[in-house]
Order: structure tokens, then C-alpha cells, then sequence
């Protein structure tokens, strides 16, 4: 597994980083098993990934909790990646969604974080977090200035409660403002072959000030792997239904081209999600994949990616094969 440094942290991280959303269920992701989840983690550690990034709003806590029990005697082997600004408690920030009743909010003012970070480390059961993101920034009418978070941001390292400061879903601008108050080590965007909007600007933004990045849903949710054929149903309220490659026609298309990498899949003894992850993590600005696993067997198949290297060749026709799909009709 190759490792690479989280900004100016002094933090290494693994380039093939285990996403944990799904681990917390609910009815984005359906039905999940704890201890299947628990074996998921140890499974990538035991692979080779270091980096575990979870949320406390994944399951409402619930991914933070199974982090937490994953990590109980292997703290020492994870850098712990969470987040905050995403505020179910009372009416503070503005409504964002609602889900199983609870109004979730976007956040970001001091009070508000420091709840959060206090209930991330009790339910991770550990005494600092190496990563602490803010999940989507904040919007009028609660609109925090960044320079507010930032300062909390940077109180709570001095604590020494978190060891590093990211943000995730922001614009270069947004990033500007952070690094006005200090180091912002990591960027936390979307980003997949199917998906390469940031690649105009967050990418090329972060590569040059040194920011890393984790880009999240490199498989697009498991489309990717080729293993979500046509025959396989999206039940209602599944977050896939929002992304539109997963209508039948665009999926078939995808489909078609993932099989038309056959030789390169023989050539490299590889699955198709790994040749993606692997593509994924060539692209200049990218420093680690963040891919989301909540099976032991995904988890061992998605870390042997960080060992896969493409030639410059196999990169350039898989970015036509992309191209040439165009837009999700
Ligand atoms: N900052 C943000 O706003 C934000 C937003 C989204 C995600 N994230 C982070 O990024 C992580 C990854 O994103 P993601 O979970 O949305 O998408 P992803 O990594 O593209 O896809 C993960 C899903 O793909 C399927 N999968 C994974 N490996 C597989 C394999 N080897 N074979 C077959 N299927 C496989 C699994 O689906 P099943 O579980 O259904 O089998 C898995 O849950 C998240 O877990 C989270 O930590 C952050």
C-alpha cells in the first residue's frame, strides 16, 4: 500500500482511505451489520489502509460507534478522519435535510463544533481526532464567517483534540479563507471518472497549495465495480436514485465500457473497481481515495488498489472512454 503526507500535518495516510457511510445504515443505504461492519474495518487494516473517515451524522452516530468498536485495541493503527457541521440537536444553522424525523442542519459556529467534536471523540472512544472536517460549509441565514470556524478549528488543535484541519464540499475561494487562518491540510471533494467537475478548479487549487485531497465516491457508490448490473433494483429513498448514471440507459452504457477494459483488467490481474481506484488516484491533485466498504471482502479488494500502478497509456484511453460517454442523459 504506497502512503502519502496529509498536507503540512506530518500525518501519512494511505492512499486507498475506508469510507464508513454506509456503515451507518438508514435509509439512504439500507439494511447493515454492525459486526459485519466491525470486520469490514479490520479487514482494511489488515489490508494495508490506514485512513478511516466517518461522519457523525452517518447513521446518526452510528458509524462513529462501530469506528470506535473497530478501533478499540487498534487505535495506534488508524489515523481517525471525522467531521462536523452537519447539527441535528436543537434549531441552530440552517435546514439542510430531514431524515427519520430529525431536522439535520448546517453548522458551523464554534459552539455548535465544540458539541460535536466532544460527542465524536466519546463515541470513537479516543482522546483526539488526526482529521476533523467540516462536512458542507455553511449558508445564510446562519452563515458563520469561516474565519470564526477556523479560529475554533485552530483552538481545538492547540488542545490538541484534533491533529489536522480539513473541509469538504468547498470552493478554491472558500479554501482561500480557511488558509487566512492557518493550515488547512485537507479537502474533502467529489470526484469520480464519471464525475471530474473539480478537476477545473478544486483539484489544480489543492495540488498547487498543498492541501490534500480524499476524494469521496470514486466507485460511484459501487457502480464502478461493475458488479451493480442492470438486474439489480435501486429501491426508493436509496441515495443512488440521485445519481443519474444508475437510470437504466446510462447505466447500460457504463456497463458496456467497464467491459470493454477487459484486456486491461487480464493484463494487470485486477478487478474492474480496482483498475478505477487506481485511475482514480493517478489523476494530478488527487493524494487518496476515499472508498466506501462496509464488507470485509470489499474492503481487501478496493486496498489491494493502493498497490496498483496504470501506464500513462492505459490512463489516457480510459479518460476517452470516459470523455466519450459525455453527460448522464
Ligand atoms: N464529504 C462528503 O460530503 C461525503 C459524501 C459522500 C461520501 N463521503 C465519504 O466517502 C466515502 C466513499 O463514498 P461512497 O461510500 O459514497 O461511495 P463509493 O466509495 O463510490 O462506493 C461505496 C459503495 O460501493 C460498493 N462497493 C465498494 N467496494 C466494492 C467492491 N469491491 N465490490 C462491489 N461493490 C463495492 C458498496 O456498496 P454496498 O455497501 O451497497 O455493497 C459501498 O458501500 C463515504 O463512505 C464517506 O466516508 C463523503
Amino acid at each position: 500500500m504506497r502512503t502519502r503526507m496529509l498536507g503540512s500535518s506530518g500525518i501519512e495516510a494511505s492512499v486507498v482511505a475506508l469510507g464508513t457511510w454506509a456503515i451507518g445504515g438508514g435509509p439512504w443505504w439500507g439494511p447493515t451489520d454492525d459486526e459485519t461492519s466491525v470486520r469490514a474495518v479490520h479487514a482494511a487494516l489488515d489490508a494495508g489502509i490506514t485512513l478511516i473517515d466517518t461522519a457523525p451524522v452517518y447513521g446518526f452516530g452510528r458509524s462513529e460507534e462501530v469506528v470506535g468498536r473497530a478501533l478499540r485495541d487498534r487505535r495506534s493503527s488508524a489515523v481517525v478522519a471525522t467531521k462536523c457541521g452537519l447539527w441535528w440537536d436543537d434549531e441552530s444553522g440552517t435546514p439542510f435535510f430531514t431524515q427519520l424525523g430529525r431536522s439535520v442542519r448546517r453548522s458551523l459556529d464554534p459552539r455548535t463544533i465544540r458539541v460535536e467534536v466532544e460527542a465524536s471523540l466519546r463515541r470513537l472512544g479516543t482522546d483526539r481526532i488526526d482529521v476533523l472536517q467540516t462536512h458542507w460549509q455553511a449558508v445564510p441565514p446562519a452563515a458563520t464567517p469561516i474565519a470564526d470556524t477556523m479560529a475554533c478549528l485552530l483552538r481545538l488543535k492547540e488542545e490538541g483534540k484534533i491533529r489536522a484541519i480539513g473541509a469538504s464540499n468547498v470552493s478554491p475561494a472558500q479554501m482561500d479563507a480557511y488558509r487566512a487562518g492557518g493550515a488547512l491540510d485537507v479537502c474533502q471533494p467529489r470526484y469520480s471518472m464519471l464525475d471530474r467537475h473539480i478537476e477545473a478548479d478544486v483539484l489544480p487549487y489543492c495540488h498547487r497549495h498543498g492541501v490534500a485531497t480524499l476524494v469521496y465516491s470514486p466507485l460511484e457508490q459501487g457502480l464502478l465495480t461493475g458488479a451493480f448490473g442492470m438486474d439489480r433494483g435501486v429501491q426508493a429513498g436509496e441515495f443512488r436514485t440521485a445519481i443519474p448514471w444508475y437510470e437504466p440507459a446510462n447505466r447500460q452504457r457504463v456497463l458496456d465500457m467497464l467491459a470493454g477494459w477487459k484486456d486491461l483488467t487480464e493484463r494487470h490481474a485486477c478487478s474492474v473497481g480496482q483498475l478505477v481506484i487506481a485511475w482514480t488516484l493517478q489523476q494530478e491533485g488527487v493524494t487518496c481515495a476515499l472508498v466506501g466498504a462496509r464488507k470485509p471482502e470489499q474492503a481487501i479488494e478496493n486496498a489491494a488498489a493502493g498497490d496498483l500502478v496504470l501506464a500513462a497509456s492505459d490512463l489516457a484511453r480510459m479518460r476517452r472512454d470516459v470523455e466519450s460517454l459525455g453527460h448522464p442523459e
